[in-house]
């Protein structure tokens, strides 16, 4: 069934407390819950019918008198009094077979939960819906040294415990952890002098790992009552590493609960990147306090009121803690890699859908990415000031609800003056607008004629112009900048814009900071892109300048046959020679657009990608590099070796990969030689990690690979890489055999989460290697696929979308694929998840 965010209407009661007892049994959990519900003056539906699902029901009781509900597989529905009453149930759950890791679950003998979206109804009945909120006390008895839940404690014995979180909430933010679990403690004193007892807790022998986590919590908290003037409201702040987990982590009301992967870290076993998305992690949960719990949403169509923003917010942090134009560069890639293909194929749906099948579905990169991009966009058009101001007025006025995106965009027409009618479409049509560029020139007036067109999207034939801010400088013919950036606001289909008074014709840099998630169509020359490469000032468009130009280069490599072009090596030559560069920055600029980027450029064009061409060409065309920037290879790395102490901060990890970057064009040259003493010398992961995987696209580190298993059988989150590394680095003619041996190694433990997505994951990521056209990967993926999703239907749905881009290949590989998603779907007893991504794929 769909549902439709048309249809919504509030609940017919109002829960003024939940107080809940669990006695932890791994097989018979027993939840007693004890409910004050009162009718809801602003509802007329008075069905009282409660969510539940994969419960036993041992009783019920309305104010004390025990019923017999009417129960089906989605919950239950019971006849009520039409004034205040108290709802009594006991219900019967069995965690240990909760492999969904949804509801509670046990992940190595540790109890703990996941209730976003809808996890709560798996542990009791309840109006499992985010705009019924209450506060709640919760006692837990088990035999376990650890006992969490949310909000604060407030007593506890020998064998039991009890929570009370003063916060009304809805149920997808509660939690409970139980557990022999070892803290790492910490402390944060608020701005008004709330003190606040932090706790990472771990497994015993993930201790070591905890310290950078915590840190990453204290300056999180510091810098939302810095920037957002929001501070912590309760006296403990705890969060927990689980290795068994379905998505990064969760926001859970004082209780967050985190994938050990997106938690746990030490130079030893995780790569820079690692840290960095680790902080960003961190702080994004904590940012939900407010951004979310405190406010949350009305429905799960407004899903982007908390996520897009909170998203936003955990990018600002990063630009302030690290390099801004680094993050920003990141940003756009990730935007690229994973929100371009969602918009522009089957699976595209608006930052705020408006209808679903199965909400797990909808945690997407449109949702939490795109809609981040929209309140970047918000930002700029209505500056910095008018955005805390609104910001202000958003927590202060809804503080303690549950909001839409009405709300949202309110507060900002109020404080502003603006009407954004306009700008909501943001919210509600879907698809990558395009923007395209025409120039004129003539006696010193430059004119930039922008237009925008977004191609129909599944649902949305026809599209309105959206609002674009599209950022603008120009330069003049000796590379300064003779206008400074403005904001252009494109708000028709087409719109001219003047730039009067120039004494020679300007270069144009458009769409700086990539000021919009739009694709932008600029016929510009070759030597322009290089002449914007040197002189740009804006970090982000000379990156982008750069880009422009490998793109180009590799498609015609890949269409004309052509050989790589001068103006990007030349070009690429002298940013790496560049000095005053941030190492980051250069690293950045020395990466080339994915294989699936190119695919997607190239269908784009109407030409039909070759995935063994596109390949080919980013081989050639990386072997080119190599040899172009080779006299400069040993100064890099001499200028990258980092003698302090490991440090994962931005400084020492822009040396690192800027160091990474060169062994791996060194290593195209000396055939893995540098990269062996690397890897014989390393002493961290990043290390580690780079001189392998150099060793094994140079076709040679199985010795390094052996010692690396030995080393690191141990530790989970290592063997994740370890599986995941193989895979990416096989060429295409072996990546599917490779996946495939490995899937019967073993430590391949497929129904852990992230087992499952360092292989299959690595699978996809191998374009060239899963698009063989002997289909032999698509079916690897879809025999694994079909074998997980009775198992855990959340990740096998997620995984899904590796077929979303089928439409851009050739007839061969779509037959190929559509004969795997037909089996797929096909399969009896498909999870709704399942079954929603496979038809929506198929277009059906
Ligand atoms: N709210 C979490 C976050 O963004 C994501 C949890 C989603 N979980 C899920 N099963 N859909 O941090
Ligand atoms: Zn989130």
């Amino acid at each position: 069934t769909t549902i439709y965010l048309k249809d919504y209407t509030p609940f017919g009661y109002l829960v003024d407390s939940v107080h809940l007892t669990f006695d932890l049994a791994p097989n018979a959990t027993r939840v007693t819950s004890r409910i004050k519900f009162r009718p809801n003056p602003e509802a007329t539906d008075r069905t009282f019918f409660l969510h539940g699902e994969e419960l036993n029901l041992i009783r019920a009781a309305i104010d004390g008198e025990v019923i017999t509900p009417e129960i089906t597989a989605e919950g239950l529905t019971a006849t009520v009094p039409d004034a205040p009453f108290i709802w009594e149930a006991v219900v019967e759950i069995d965690p240990a077979n909760n492999t969904a890791l949804e509801g509670l679950y046990m992940s190595n003998g540790m109890y703990c939960t996941q209730c976003e979206a809808e996890g709560f109804r798996k542990i009791t009945y309840y109006p499992d819906r985010p705009d019924v909120m209450s506060t709640f006390t919760v006692r837990i008895n088990g035999d376990l040294p650890v006992l969490l839940s949310n909000g604060n404690p407030s007593d506890k014995g020998e064998g039991w415990a009890e929570w009370v979180d003063p916060w009304p909430k809805p149920a997808y933010l509660f939690a409970l952890v139980a557990g022999e679990l070892i803290a790492h403690p910490g402390q944060f004193t608020t701005k008004s002098g709330r003190d606040v007892e932090l706790n990472l807790w771990v497994r015993p022998g993930d201790e070591g790992k905890s310290a950078f986590g915590m840190e990453a919590l204290k300056k999180s908290m510091k810098w939302d009552e810095d920037v957002y003037g929001r501070e912590y409201d309760l006296d403990v702040f705890n969060i927990v590493a689980v290795d068994d987990f379905n998505m990064g982590a969760m926001e859970n009301k004082g209780l967050n609960i985190f994938n050990s992967s997106a938690v746990l870290a030490s130079p030893e076993t995780s790569t820079d990147a690692n840290f960095e998305r680790i902080e960003a992690i961190i702080a994004h949960e904590y940012f939900h306090n407010w951004t979310g719990n405190r406010i949350t949403c009305r429905d799960w169509f407004q899903l982007c009121l908390k996520e897009g923003l909170t998203v936003f917010r955990d990018a600002q942090f990063t630009s302030d803690m690290r390099s801004a134009p680094v993050k920003r560069i990141h940003d756009a890639i990730d935007l690229r890699a994973r929100q371009f293909p969602e918009d522009n194929g089957p699976l595209s749906h608006p930052v705020r859908p408006e209808s679903f099948q199965e909400i797990n579905n909808f945690y997407t990169s449109t949702i939490y990415e795109k809609g981040a991009e929209v309140i970047g966009m918000l930002k700029c058009l209505v500056g910095d000031e008018a955005y805390s101001e609104a910001l202000d007025l958003y927590f202060d006025r809804h503080d303690g609800q549950a909001c839409t995106i009405e709300d949202w965009l309110q507060v900002f027409e109020e404080t502003t003056g603006r009407d954004l009618s306009q700008f909501k479409r943001w919210y509600n049509q879907s698809g990558t607008p395009r923007v395209s560029v025409a120039e004129d020139w003539a006696d010193g007036t430059y004119t930039l004629t922008l237009s925008q067109r977004t191609e129909p999207t599944p649902g949305q034939e026809d599209k309105q112009p959206q609002v674009i801010p599209v950022a603008v400088g120009l330069l003049g013919p000796n590379g300064d900048e003779v206008r400074v950036t403005k904001v252009l606001e494109l708000t028709e289909a087409e719109q001219t814009f003047k730039f009067t008074g120039l004494a020679a014709k300007p270069v144009p840099s458009i769409l700086r900071g990539f000021s919009a998630p739009v694709i932008l169509e600029h016929d510009s020359t070759n030597a322009e892109r290089a002449f914007l490469l040197a002189h740009d000032i804006d970090p982000f468009n000379r990156w982008q300048a750069g880009r422009s130009l490998a793109e180009d280069t590799l498609l015609r490599m890949i269409t004309e046959e052509a050989t790589p072009e001068a103006d990007y090596l030349d070009g690429l030559l002298s940013v790496l020679r560049d000095e005053t560069l941030d190492p980051a920055y250069r690293a950045l600029m020395l990466g080339l657009p994915t294989q699936s980027e190119l695919a997607a450029a190239l269908h784009d064009k109407g030409i039909t990608p070759d995935p063994m061409a596109i390949w080919r060409a980013a081989e050639t065309l990386r072997q080119a590099t190599a040899q172009h920037v080779q006299d400069l290879l040993p100064r890099l790395h001499s200028e990258t070796l980092v003698d302090a102490p490991y440090q994962p901060d931005a400084e020492q990890s822009g040396k690192r990969a800027l160091g990474s970057a060169a062994l791996a064009l060194t290593s195209r040259l000396d055939g893995g030689i540098k990269a062996a003493e690397e890897y014989a010398h390393a002493n961290n992961m990043t290390q580690q990690l780079t001189s392998l995987s150099c060793l094994l696209r140079a076709g040679k580190g199985e010795a390094e690979l052996a010692a690396f298993y030995d080393q690191w059988q141990h530790d989970r989150l290592v063997m994740d890489k370890w599986f995941a590394l193989q895979v990416s680095m096989a060429g295409p003619e072996t990546t599917v055999e490779t996946a495939s041996k490995l899937t019967e190694h073993p430590d391949f433990n497929w129904k852990n989460p992230n087992r499952f997505r360092a292989l299959m994951g690595s699978l996809v990521g191998n374009h060239a290697g899963f698009h063989q056209t002997d289909g032999a990967g698509y079916a690897l993926l879809a025999d694994w696929l079909i074998r997980l999703d009775p198992v855990n239907p959340q990740t096998t749905a997620r995984m899904c979308s590796a077929f979303q881009t089928w439409k851009r290949y050739d007839a061969n590989r779509q037959a190929l694929i559509r004969k795997q998603l037909n089996r797929i779907a096909e399969t009896p007893g498909l999870s709704r998840d399942s079954t929603e991504m496979v038809s929506r794929i198929l277009g059906a």
